[in-house]
C-alpha cells in the first residue's frame, strides 16, 4: 500500500519530543531481560503476558503496572540501556531534540541511590548527542501521590547534582493531588534556578491547570487537554503561548478520550495554543512519536498546515537556545520549499 503523502512528511520532518517518561519506554522484552540479569521476579509468564496486561481504564490502572515494571531497574547500566534504547527509537523517528522525565522517587523508595539513575540516564544522553546527534534536557519529576515532605527530601538528595538537572516536573496520580499540594516545593525549586513543568488537566480539572500556572509557575502544561472546559483558561494559554505537551495515544489508552477521532488536538491548534504531540510512555501506550502523529493524522484527518504547526510548536516549546530553535525552524521551511 502506498503511504499517504502527509505520512511521508511526518516521518521525514525533524521533531522535538517534550513529554517522555524514560521509565515508560521500558519495553516488555527489556523488562524480562533486566529481570533475569538482576534476579528480579515478575508476575508474568512471558513477554506476551506483559503486553496482554496493558489494558487500562484510568491513569491509576496504568501507574500500578508502570511502577511494578520499573522494579527491574537497579543498576547504572540498566538506566543506560533503557535510555539508549529510547534514543535509538527516537533517532528512527527523526527526533533531533528530546526533553525526558525521570522519577527518582520510584527508585530511591527501593533503596537505589539517587545518583544511580541520574548517572545512567546522563551517560546515555551524552552518547545520544555524540553518536546520534540528538540534543536533550533532563527533567526530574516529583510523584504527586507522595507528600510534599517526600519531595523536599528528594530535592535534598538532588542538591549535589543540580548541574545535571535541567528542570522539575510533577507527575503520577492526578486526581486528589492538586498542584497546590506542592506550592512550597516548587517555590524552593525556583529559588534554586530550576524551571518547572507540571502534568495538569489530564484526568484532573481545568482548575489544576490554573494552579500549575499560578502556584507552581509551570512553563509548560503536560497534557492539559481538559483546558477546553474553561474558555477563559484557553484564552490565557493562547495569549501567553504556554505550551501543552499533548499525548494522544496515552489519552486514548487511559480513557481520557474514548476515540482518537474525538481528541481535541485540532481544537487546541485552532484556538491558537502551542500544542504538540508526544509519546508519554510509549512502551505502554502502543507507539513512539511518529506512531502518535500518524494515528492523529489518520483519525483527525490533519492537514499539512496542522502537522507542520505541531512540529514547529515542538521546537518553540522546547528549552533549546533561541539560535537552535531558529535553525530547526529554518530547516523545516527548507524541507517544505525544496
Ligand atoms: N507518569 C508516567 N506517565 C504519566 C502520565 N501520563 N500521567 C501522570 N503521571 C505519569
Ligand atoms: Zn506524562
Amino acid at each position: 500500500m502506498t503511504q499517504h503523502p502527509l505520512d511521508t512528511l511526518i516521518t521525514r520532518l525533524p521533531k522535538a519530543e517534550l513529554h517522555l517518561h524514560i521509565e515508560g519506554s521500558l519495553e516488555p522484552e527489556m523488562m524480562f531481560a533486566l529481570a533475569q540479569r538482576n534476579g528480579v521476579s515478575l508476575p508474568y509468564a512471558d513477554v506476551a503476558a506483559v503486553r496482554a496486561a496493558y489494558q487500562f481504564d484510568s491513569l491509576q490502572s496504568f501507574l500500578d503496572l508502570y511502577y511494578a515494571g520499573a522494579s527491574v531497574l537497579l543498576t547504572e547500566q540498566d538506566f543506560y540501556d533503557l535510555t539508549w534504547a529510547y534514543l535509538e527509537k527516537a533517532h528512527a523517528d527523526n527526533i533531533v531534540h528530546t526533553e525526558i522525565f525521570f522519577d527518582p522517587q520510584t527508585h530511591t523508595a527501593r533503596g537505589i541511590d539517587f545518583a544511580v539513575p541520574l548517572a545512567g540516564i546522563r551517560r546515555a544522553l551524552a552518547d545520544g548527542e555524540a553518536q546520534l546527534g540528538i540534543t536533550s534536557k533532563l527533567i526530574m519529576c516529583f510523584l504527586r501521590h507522595l507528600s510534599e515532605a517526600d519531595g523536599f527530601a528528594t530535592l535534598e538528595q538532588a542538591q549535589p547534582y543540580l548541574a545535571q538537572i535541567d528542570g522539575v516536573g510533577l507527575d503520577s496520580s492526578e486526581l486528589g493531588h492538586p498542584p497546590s499540594k506542592f506550592a512550597r516545593l516548587f517555590a524552593r525549586c525556583a529559588e534554586l534556578g530550576l524551571p518547572a513543568v507540571a502534568h495538569a488537566g489530564e484526568e484532573g480539572p481545568a482548575s489544576y491547570i490554573w494552579e500549575a500556572l499560578d502556584l507552581l509557575k509551570s512553563r509548560r502544561i503536560d497534557h492539559g487537554v481538559r483546558c477546553t472546559e474553561d474558555p477563559i483558561l484557553v484564552q490565557r494559554l493562547a495569549a501567553e503561548r504556554i505550551p501543552l505537551t499533548v499525548c494522544p495515544l496515552s489519552n486514548l489508552k487511559l480513557c481520557v478520550v474514548n476515540d482518537l477521532a474525538q481528541h481535541n488536538l485540532r481544537e487546541l491548534l485552532a484556538a491558537g495554543l502551542c500544542a504538540m504531540v508526544n509519546s508519554d510512555d510509549p512502551a505502554y501506550f502502543g507507539g513512539y512519536l511518529n506512531t502518535n502523529l500518524l494515528a492523529c493524522r489518520a483519525a483527525l484527518n490533519l492537514t499539512q498546515n496542522e502537522i507542520v504547526q505541531l512540529v514547529r510548536n515542538s521546537f518553540e516549546a522546547s528549552w533549546l537556545s533561541a539560535q537552535a530553535k531558529q535553525n530547526w525552524q529554518q530547516r523545516i521551511t527548507q524541507m517544505l520549499n525544496p
